[in-house]
């Protein structure tokens, strides 16, 4: 089974190809799983590494207070056993962007490049912290069932909850089959997340970002305040995609990923 023994602890993750390498990072409440039509494409040319954080999927939990810059050391410290001394595209999507953003912060010699997904540089407002909060209670009580039925209806563009019923219950099934007392750590390491916004306009790595154009969670309006703030980086917004592009649209986000690779060897 594909275990990693990290300074951080032990690691489930998915390596598969060869060449430079690149993470993949998963986000809330899911797992490397949901990066399963990047595999074949991006595994072509490179060396991927698609870990499951702490609590999720099959890591384990090691401790039941993680901050999200935590979870960035967990990625470096797996990275260091998978390839070492390599600087490595990091890709996150939503709650993997933040964690990107966390790897940038603490070391940033480390990053090839960036491509972040769906995702925020800003910090909780106090309310959306609230909410989290209002959630971590829920999930304690009632199990990862609260946050499949808080985000389904949100979480992929309309016509997907419509007509592919396949990729509707893998993804609520995925959702549902976390541990509760993993997603409430990372909710609670969500609402306490640094702000990233001078980070991101600091940034001397190239970064791509990707939008869905039908993304309720993160709006491509933002996503494009994010890029235009972001020295150099590149903005691909992909059609009638909702927050989980990478399922949703898999071809138009393989493309704007590997033609972000081939920019940034
Ligand atoms: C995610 O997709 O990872 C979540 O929407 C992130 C968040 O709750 O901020």
């Amino acid at each position: 089974m594909p275990y990693f023994e990290t300074t951080a602890g032990r690691v489930f993750a998915v390596v598969q190809g060869e060449g430079p390498p690149v993470v993949l990072l998963h986000g809330f409440p899911l797992t490397h799983r949901m990066w399963r039509e990047q595999m074949v494409p991006l595994s072509a040319n490179h060396q991927l590494i698609v870990p499951d954080f702490p609590g999720f999927g099959q890591t384990p939990l090691v401790k039941d207070s993680l901050s999200i810059d935590d979870y960035a050391i967990v990625t470096s410290a797996l990275l260091d056993v998978i390839a070492p001394q390599q600087p490595v595209h990091v890709v996150g999507l939503s709650m993997g962007g933040y964690i990107a953003m966390g790897m940038l912060r603490q070391a940033a010699d480390r990053i090839r490049s960036l491509a972040l997904l769906n995702t925020k540089r800003e910090a909780d407002t106090p309310e959306a912290a609230q909410k989290r909060l209002a959630m971590v209670d829920k999930l304690l009580v009632e199990g990862s069932r609260v946050a499949a039925e808080a985000m389904m209806p949100m979480v992929m563009a309309p016509d997907v909850n419509e007509d592919r019923p396949a990729l509707f219950d893998f993804v609520r099934d995925l959702m549902i089959s976390q541990a509760a007392r993993g997603l409430a750590v990372a909710q609670r390491a969500m609402a306490s997340r640094p702000d990233s916004t001078d980070l991101l306009a600091r940034c001397s790595v190239p970064v791509l970002v990707v939008a869905g154009s039908e993304d309720k969670i993160t709006p491509p309006q933002g996503m494009a305040e994010m890029a235009r703030d972001i020295p150099g980086s590149h903005f691909v917004t992909i059609a009638d995609s909702g927050h989980l592009s990478p399922l949703e649209k898999p071809v138009a986000v393989n493309e704007a990923l590997i033609s972000h690779f081939q920019r940034n060897p």
